[in-house]
C-alpha cells in the first residue's frame, strides 16, 4: 500500500492490524489501532495511565522517563485535542517533542512520506505520532521506520483512533468500574468515525454488557451488526436505560454526498437533549470526542450540564498518551526503554 502526503480522506477500508503491533513478548510494540490486541494489553495501558493520572502529573510535574528521546507529531489532519494533549504527554515525560507542520513542511513541495519520514529519522527521531485522512496510514509508517522506531496512530481515515478510544475507556472505568454490568450508547455518524471504530472494539474487549449502535441508516457502516453491538435507528429505544453515551460528531469532511436530510433533521431525530437524556438511568454519563456541533448533535444544556463528562475525557487524555508512548518507546538496541 502507498500513501501520499497530499491523500484525501477515503472511504473506510479494511486495514488488518495483524501482528506488528506486538513484539514477541506480546509488549506493545506500536500502537496502531484497538481491533486485534488481547484484553491483557489494554488493562495494562489503562492500568498505567492511572499511575499518571496523579494529581502530581495532571499540575505539569515531569517524569523522567523518556528523557533523552524525541518524539515527532506528524499531524496531516486539523486536530486541536490531540495534538495538544500528545505535545503535553511526551512533556511531561521529559521527552523532546517536534510538531511538523505539514501544511508547513516539504510535503507541499512535493516530497513523499517515505522521503518525509527518511529525513526525519536520520535526525534521530524515536517516534512518530501520525494522524492522516488515509486508513492505513499509521500502518504504513509503522512497516517502514527501522525496528527500534515506534509509531502512534492518531487517527487514520475512517478508521481507527486508538488513544481515543482507551482515553474514552479510561473516563468510562474513572464513572462506572464494572464493564460486563454496563449498557453503552454510541449515537451519530458511525459510518465515518474512527472514534467509534476503536470504542466498539475496546468496549467489546473489556467485555461491556451491552452495546447499542444509534444513528439512521445512512450512516451505518455496513456490517455493523457482526461487530457484536445492537442496531437502533430510533434514539429514544436506543437510550433507554443506558448507563453511558457516547455521541458523535457528523464528519462532513468525509461525507461525498448527501447522508442526512438536513443538520436541522439530524437534530430533530439525534440530537440530544436534556429531555431526551431522562430515557437513560438517572446517573448517565455523556461523551463525546470533541469538536462538538452544538446544536448539532447536542444541545448545549446537555454538553455543559451535570452528566457530561467531555472535558474529563480532555484532560484523561494526556495520562492515557502519557501510557502509550512510555509502553511503546524502544532503545536504539530494542530493549524497552521504560
Ligand atoms: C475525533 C477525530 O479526529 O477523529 N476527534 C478527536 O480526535 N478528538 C472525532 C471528530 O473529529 O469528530
Amino acid at each position: 500500500m502507498s500513501v501520499d502526503t497530499q491523500a484525501q480522506p477515503t472511504q473506510p477500508v479494511k486495514v488488518k492490524p495483524g501482528n506488528i503491533q506486538l513484539d514477541q513478548n506480546g509488549k506493545l510494540r506500536h500502537f496502531l489501532a484497538i481491533e486485534g490486541l488481547p484484553k491483557t494489553v489494554l488493562t495494562q495501558i489503562l492500568d498505567t495511565a492511572e499511575s499518571f493520572a496523579t494529581p502530581r502529573e495532571h499540575h505539569g510535574k515531569k517524569v523522567d522517563l523518556l528523557k533523552g528521546h524525541t518524539i515527532a507529531n506528524l499531524f496531516f489532519e486539523p486536530s486541536t485535542r490531540t495534538r495538544t494533549t500528545f505535545e503535553l504527554a511526551a512533556k511531561r515525560l521529559s521527552a523532546d517533542v517536534l510538531n511538523i507542520n505539514i501544511s508547513a513542511s516539504s510535503s507541499s513541495k512535493g516530497e513523499t512520506l517515505l522521503d518525509m519520514l527518511r529525513n526525519l529519522e536520520a535526525m534521530h527521531i524515536d517516534m512518530f505520532v501520525v494522524r492522516h485522512g488515509s486508513s492505513g496510514a499509521a500502518h504504513f509508517i509503522a512497516n517502514n521506520v527501522p525496528s527500534h522506531v515506534s509509531v502512534l496512530n492518531a487517527g487514520d481515515g475512517s478508521h481507527e483512533h486508538p488513544t481515543q478510544a482507551m482515553l474514552d475507556m479510561f473516563t468510562i472505568r474513572q464513572h462506572k468500574p464494572d464493564f460486563p454490568s454496563l449498557r453503552v450508547a454510541i449515537v451519530g455518524d458511525l459510518m465515518h468515525s474512527r472514534v467509534a471504530r476503536s470504542q466498539i472494539h475496546a468496549l467489546n474487549t473489556l467485555g461491556v454488557g451491552e452495546l447499542r449502535v444509534i444513528a439512521p441508516q445512512t450512516l451505518l457502516p455496513a456490517g455493523v451488526e457482526k461487530l457484536g453491538v445492537q442496531v437502533y435507528q430510533n434514539l429514544e429505544a436506543g437510550i433507554k436505560d443506558v448507563d453511558v453515551i457516547i455521541m458523535l460528531r457528523l464528519q462532513r469532511e468525509r461525507m461525498h454526498g448527501a447522508y442526512i436530510p438536513s443538520q436541522g433533521e439530524y437534530f430533530r431525530l439525534y440530537g440530544m437533549t436534556e429531555q431526551r437524556l431522562k430515557l437513560a438511568k438517572p446517573d448517565v454519563i455523556v461523551m463525546h470526542p470533541g469538536p462538538i456541533n452544538r446544536g448539532v448533535e447536542m444541545d448545549s444544556a446537555v454538553a455543559d450540564g451535570p452528566h457530561s463528562v467531555i472535558l474529563e475525557q480532555v484532560s484523561n487524555g494526556i495520562a492515557v498518551r502519557m501510557a502509550a508512548m512510555a509502553m511503546t518507546m524502544r532503545n536504539p538496541d530494542g530493549s524497552s526503554a521504560v
